[in-house]
């Protein structure tokens, strides 16, 4: 596999667009990420300084915009369940509105693709006025975000061009869970889960996911061709990928998209449900599996049409599609893979322009 990302990568190659050269370039960039924070004695490796500052802060307040902050929602899962830090994970834009009670010792985490997103500067200048530290997580060294925090983690992503971001969502993901690693071995806290080795796994499942992309165009066809709206449904770690694949769905193919709590249907939502409405149900974890099921036969019963997709060992018969299994844990970076890829198609199929949606930019620099 190439190793390293260089000067080629701001061009397409043989591909029609960005976004479907940087889904692909997922798996590489998983294995890129396990070499660059990896030491000699396959430890975790990163900066003693950032590991210095995870151990003091008693609250992690992770702040982001766009895909950045959907990445942020399971990378609270992941360092709360790992690490035992409690962390809150907060929209940019409203920080300085909804300000929530800061804890004694707080870390601010910011992350961030391009590393300029001026509503998440807006909150690092306020939290620095207030001498609080602060890290950022980003793809773009030197960027102001990475330049004014004060410590930086990298995302070895390389250049990512679509508006649509795709690779960076799985590096913040991969990144975040090497931090909340190396922070819970600092604490002396014993783990059942070898990092390294669940991310090299995940790499190959992504590997077979987009070995196989006519299904992902045929899939995108029979649901979204035609449609003013649709809806993506999950529980636990799954709701947060649902919140991602809408946000990818919107952004490119300009079909109304939501992602909602499965058991939140009913208390609203369900009333949008037509005859022939598309519901895309992620389910990957054990403990909603049951539950997301029945929302899928409440929706299926008013005439919304249905797809699921599961993980090997909770499937069924019926789902449209079963992904290889993944560490529960990250579960995300490898069901987000064929929301991004049915995205994409279905943009394809509405003669959208994929890399360059209308009214978006890929970096926003005011507020
Ligand atoms: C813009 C882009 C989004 C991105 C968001 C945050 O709105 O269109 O794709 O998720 O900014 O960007 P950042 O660079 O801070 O991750």
């Amino acid at each position: 596999f190439k190793a390293e990302i260089d000067a080629a990568d701001t061009e397409k190659g043989t591909y029609a667009h960005f976004m479907l050269k940087e889904i692909d370039e997922q798996p590489f960039v998983m294995r890129k990420i396990i070499q660059e924070y990896q030491d000699e004695q396959d430890n975790i490796k990163i900066d003693a300084d950032v590991r210095a500052a995870m151990l003091a802060a008693d609250r992690i307040y992770i702040i982001a915009a766009g895909t950045s902050y959907n990445a942020g929602l399971v990378g609270k899962q992941i360092i709360e369940n790992l690490a035992d830090t409690p962390v809150e994970v907060h929209i940019a834009s409203e920080f300085s509105y909804n300000m929530p009670l800061l804890s004694k010792k707080p870390l601010f985490i910011f992350i961030s693709q391009s590393g300029e997103t001026a509503d998440s500067r807006a909150v690092l200048v306020k939290i620095k006025s207030l001498g609080h530290p602060s890290l950022t997580i980003t793809n773009v060294p030197g960027s102001t975000l990475s330049r004014e925090a004060d410590y930086t983690l990298h995302l070895y992503a390389g250049p990512e061009i679509a508006v649509a971001s795709t690779k960076a969502y799985t590096a913040q993901i991969a990144v975040l869970t090497l931090l909340a690693v190396d922070t819970a071995n600092a604490k002396g806290l014993t783990l059942d889960f070898d990092p390294l080795q669940e991310l090299a796994i995940v790499a190959s499942v992504m590997e077979s996911l987009t070995d196989q992309k006519e299904q992902y165009a045929d899939i995108a066809k029979a649901y979204f061709t035609g449609t003013r709206n649709a809806f993506f449904i999950g529980r636990g770690m799954d709701y947060f990928v649902v919140q991602e694949a809408s946000l990818k769905l919107k952004e490119i193919s300009y079909i109304q998209a939501e992602g909602f709590a499965g058991g939140e249907l009913k208390h609203g939502t369900i009333a949008l449900i037509e005859d022939g409405t598309p519901v895309i149900a992620i389910s990957t974890q054990e403990n909603v599996n049951y539950s997301i099921r029945g929302n899928v036969q409440e929706v299926a019963a008013r005439g919304a049409n249905t797809c699921v997709v599961s993980i090997k060992g909770l499937e069924q018969d019926s789902d449209t599609l079963v992904l290889p299994h993944v560490h529960p844990l990250l579960t995300p970076l490898v069901s987000v893979v064929p929301m991004q890829l049915l995205a994409y198609y279905a943009a394809l199929h509405r003669d959208c322009d994929v890399d360059k949606p209308r009214n978006l930019a890929k970096s926003v620099t005011v507020e």
